[in-house]
């Protein structure tokens, strides 16, 4: 019988983590199965995905940019997915595909791995695009004290907290008080600009960087080194969001903390 066959899509996407993630996943459940990506051109989602499952594909990931084009190609949505707009995981029933979003699962279960308690917590989160959208469902229900979105584009932090009940917004200029934890969700990092907020901002909280890099501390971790109470990069969300799929695909849960630490050795 041949192996159950996985995949993420994506554009750039050969750089992917993930075939290596499940990889390590499917060694500990002894399921024998095969893992790879799928680069397509940015107008070649649907068509990717479709030859992906007519050739009896069994669950296929969604990565930058295709989780709002995925969102609008399956036919069911999980909650999360509906909240983001947005769908990473995509598992094929009889029915149809179910579409869901792993990303905000991945967050909380990589605060309380590191012993950040999200309840009560003044939380501020940096940037109001797709992956700041992803993530602040999930906190609500982890029980914060408080959720405050800042942007450079004050428009878009307002739109977003309009979305959901008793979440306050503010520019990334006027941001004022004091936080428990603070998540870049903005992309600005990426390109090395790490100091978009002050440091007086950062001053002991916690500051997690959605994002992480292959080549050292993200600019957001390292500007943050300096005052935060502690930091953490995302390498830990991207191993936890990898896992719900997993457990989505497969129903078994994985054991998250030996694969991140064989990443760590590894990026
Ligand atoms: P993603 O899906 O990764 O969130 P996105 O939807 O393009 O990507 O959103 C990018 C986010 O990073 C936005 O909040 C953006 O701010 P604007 O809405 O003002 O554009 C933010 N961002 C990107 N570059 C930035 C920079 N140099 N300084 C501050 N914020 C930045």
């Amino acid at each position: 019988m041949s192996a159950d066959c996985y995949a993420v899509i994506g554009n750039p996407v050969a750089h992917s983590l993930s075939p290596l993630i499940h990889r390590a996943f499917a060694r500990q459940s002894e399921d024998s199965l095969t893992y790879s990506f799928i680069e397509t051109p940015p107008d070649g989602f649907a068509s990717g995905a479709a030859d992906f499952f007519d050739a009896g594909g069994c669950g296929l990931n969604v990565t930058v940019p295709f989780k709002s084009q995925a969102y609008d190609w399956v036919d069911f949505r999980d909650e999360y997915s509906r909240e983001a707009g947005a769908v990473n995981t995509i598992k094929p029933t009889q029915e149809g595909f179910e579409g869901f979003n792993t990303d905000g699962i991945g967050l909380m279960r990589d605060l309380e791995r590191l012993g950040w308690s999200p309840t009560g917590a003044r939380v501020l989160i940096l940037g109001a695009g797709g992956a700041a959208r992803g993530i602040v469902g999930p906190l609500l229900r982890g029980s914060v004290g408080a959720v405050t979105i800042a942007n450079r584009t004050k428009r878009k932090a307002r739109e977003l907290a309009d979305e959901f009940e008793g979440v306050d917004w503010t520019g990334l200029d006027k941001i004022e008080g004091l936080w428990d934890i603070v998540i870049n969700a903005t992309s600005a990092g990426i390109d090395d600009e790490g100091a978009i907020v002050t440091r007086d901002t950062l001053r002991n909280a916690l500051c997690y960087d959605l994002y992480y890099r292959s080549d050292g501390n993200t600019p957001f971790v390292r500007w943050a080194q300096a005052v935060a109470s502690a930091t953490s990069d995302g390498l830990g969300m991207l191993v936890e969001q990898a896992a719900e799929a997993f457990r989505i695909w497969r129903g078994y849960e994985p054991d998250t903390v030996s694969v991140l630490r064989q990443l760590r050795r590894h990026v």
